[in-house]
C-alpha cells in the first residue's frame, strides 16, 4: 500500500494558486497538512487586470476543509512581498512552487515587444523573484523546496509561443546551476524543476 505523503508544519507558497494547476496544489498540500500562501494576481490569462477573488475563494475552499491557509494578491514580480506574507502568518517557508503563469501566444513576425515582455516578467522574472526572496529563509532554515513549472513548450518550442518557449526554457536551467553556488548546503533532486536545501 501506498504511503501519503504528508506536510505537518510545513509552509507552502503556491504562486498563481487562485485557479488551474496552482489551485490544485494548494489543495493537495494544505489537504496533507501544509500552511498554505495561495497567492494569486487574479487578472486576465493574458496578463491584464487583478482582483482578490480568486486567492480567496481557494483559501475559503481550504479553511472549509479544516485546513489553514492565507491568500497574497501580489504579482509574483513582487516576490518579497509574497513571502513577507509567509513569514508574517506563519514565521517560516518550506516549499515554492513558481506556478503562475499568462500567455500571450503570437507568431514571432506579429509577436510585440509587450507580448514579450509580459510572459517573461510573469514566469521567468517571477520565478526568480519569489525564490531569491524565499532562498536566504530556506538557508537559514537548513531545509527547502523549489518547485519550478515548465512546460513542454521549454524543451521542444511551439508555434505562436516564442515568448513561453523562451521563458519556460528558463525555468528548466536555474536549478542546474543554483545547488553549485553553496556546495554542501544545496543539492538538486528530480530531473532539473526541483531542488531542495537539506536539513
Ligand atoms: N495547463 C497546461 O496544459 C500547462 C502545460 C504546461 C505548463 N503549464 C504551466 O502551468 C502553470 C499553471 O497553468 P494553468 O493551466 O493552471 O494556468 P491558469 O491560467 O489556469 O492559472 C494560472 C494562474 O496564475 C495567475 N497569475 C497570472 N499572472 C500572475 C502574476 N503575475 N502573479 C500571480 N499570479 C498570476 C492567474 O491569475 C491564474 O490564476 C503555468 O505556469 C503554465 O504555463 C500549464
Amino acid at each position: 500500500m501506498t504511503e501519503t505523503l504528508r506536510f505537518d508544519d510545513r509552509v507552502v507558497v503556491v504562486t498563481g494558486a487562485g485557479a488551474g494547476l496552482g489551485r490544485s496544489h494548494a489543495l493537495g498540500f494544505a489537504a496533507r497538512g501544509a500552511k498554505v500562501v495561495v497567492n494569486d494576481l487574479g487578472g486576465g490569462g493574458h496578463g491584464e487586470g487583478k482582483s482578490s477573488e480568486a486567492a480567496d475563494q481557494v483559501v475559503a475552499e481550504i479553511l472549509a476543509a479544516g485546513g489553514e491557509a492565507v491568500a497574497n494578491y501580489d504579482s509574483v514580480e513582487n516576490g518579497e512581498s509574497i513571502i513577507r506574507t509567509a513569514l508574517d502568518n506563519f514565521d517560516r517557508v518550506d516549499v515554492v512552487v513558481n506556478n503562475a503563469g499568462i500567455l500571450r501566444d503570437s507568431s514571432f513576425a506579429k509577436m510585440t515587444d509587450e507580448d514579450w515582455d509580459m510572459v517573461y516578467r510573469v514566469h521567468a522574472l517571477g520565478a526568480y523573484k519569489v525564490t531569491k526572496a524565499a532562498w536566504p529563509i530556506m538557508l537559514e532554515q537548513g531545509y527547502g523546496r523549489i518547485i519550478n513549472t515548465a512546460s513542454a513548450a521549454g524543451i521542444y518550442g511551439n508555434f505562436g509561443q516564442a515568448n513561453y518557449s523562451f521563458a519556460k526554457r528558463g525555468l528548466i536551467g536555474p536549478p542546474t546551476h543554483w545547488p553549485l553556488k553553496v556546495p554542501g548546503k544545496v543539492s538538486r533532486s528530480m530531473l532539473l524543476r526541483r531542488w531542495r536545501v537539506p536539513a
